[in-house]
C-alpha cells in the first residue's frame, strides 16, 4: 500500500473549499484563499482572513500587512518556501453596510464554519508549530479568551502541531507604528524566530526517534 500523498489531500481539500457556501462570505467572495507556501514546513502560519488584495488574487498575506510579514520572514533569513501560510478563514470577511466594503474580523460562526478546513489542512501538512498571527487565529486555535497583548510568544499544547504560539499581526503593527517607534515588528520578529527554532528542533527530534527506538533494541549506538 502506498503512503498517503499530502499533496494530493491538500490539493482535494483545496479544491473542495473553492466552492464552499457554508457561511455568508462566499456571496461576496472573489476568490478562497486557501493557503499556500512549503505543505512539508514544520511551521505553518495561521492569519485571520483574506483582504481585499487577498480576495482578489486568492492569495494569502499578499496586501501590506503581507509585505511586512515577508520581511519579518526575511529579517530570520526565511522566505514563503521555508513555511506554509494560511488563514482562520479563507474568504474575506468585509463590513458592506456603506456600500464600500471595510475588512472585519470573522464571526465566530463564519470561524466555525471553515475549521471543516482549516482542521483537516493543518492535519494534512502535520507541522510541529503553529504560529498563530493576531488575536483571531490564537482564539480559534489556542484558547477562546487568548489575550494577545499578555500571552504573545508564549508556547501552549495543541490538538494541532506539537506546539502553538501566537504572534501580533502584522496589520495591527501598521496601525500602531502610526502611533509610535516600531509598532511590535520586533515582537513579530522575534516570535516568528521562537516558532522556526521549534519547528526545526521538533523535526530534528522526530527524525531521530526511529534511529534511537532502534539502538534501544540493539543496545547500542548507530
Ligand atoms: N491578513 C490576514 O490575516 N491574512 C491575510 O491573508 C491577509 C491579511
Amino acid at each position: 500500500m502506498s503512503a498517503p500523498s499530502l499533496e494530493v489531500d491538500l490539493a482535494d481539500l483545496r479544491t473542495a473549499a473553492s466552492t464552499c457556501t457554508s457561511c455568508g462570505l462566499c456571496e461576496r467572495r472573489t476568490h478562497v484563499v486557501f493557503g499556500e507556501g512549503n505543505p512539508a514546513s514544520p511551521l505553518v502560519l495561521v492569519g485571520e482572513g483574506p483582504g481585499d488584495e487577498e480576495d482578489k488574487t486568492g492569495r494569502p498575506f499578499v496586501g501590506r500587512a503581507g509585505k511586512l510579514l515577508d520581511q519579518a520572514l526575511l529579517d530570520n533569513g526565511l522566505t514563503r518556501e521555508h513555511v506554509y501560510i494560511c488563514n482562520t478563514v479563507k474568504c474575506r470577511a468585509a463590513d458592506w453596510s456603506t456600500g464600500k466594503p471595510v475588512n472585519r474580523a470573522p464571526t465566530d460562526s463564519e470561524t466555525l464554519a471553515c475549521r471543516q478546513w482549516l482542521i483537516p489542512q493543518l492535519a494534512a501538512i502535520s507541522p510541529e508549530v503553529i504560529l498563530c498571527i493576531g488575536a483571531p487565529s490564537a482564539k480559534n486555535l489556542i484558547k477562546k479568551d487568548f489575550k494577545i497583548t499578555v500571552e504573545r510568544g508564549r508556547y501552549f499544547a495543541s490538538d494541532y502541531s506539537k506546539t502553538i504560539l501566537a504572534t501580533l499581526h502584522p496589520a495591527y503593527i501598521l496601525r500602531q507604528m502610526n502611533i509610535s517607534g516600531d509598532g511590535g515588528y520586533s515582537l513579530l520578529v522575534g516570535d516568528i524566530a521562537k516558532a522556526w527554532e521549534a519547528a526545526q528542533r521538533l523535526r530534528e527530534k522526530r527524525a531521530m526517534a526511529p534511529l534511537m527506538v532502534a539502538e534501544t533494541q540493539l543496545g547500542f549506538e548507530l
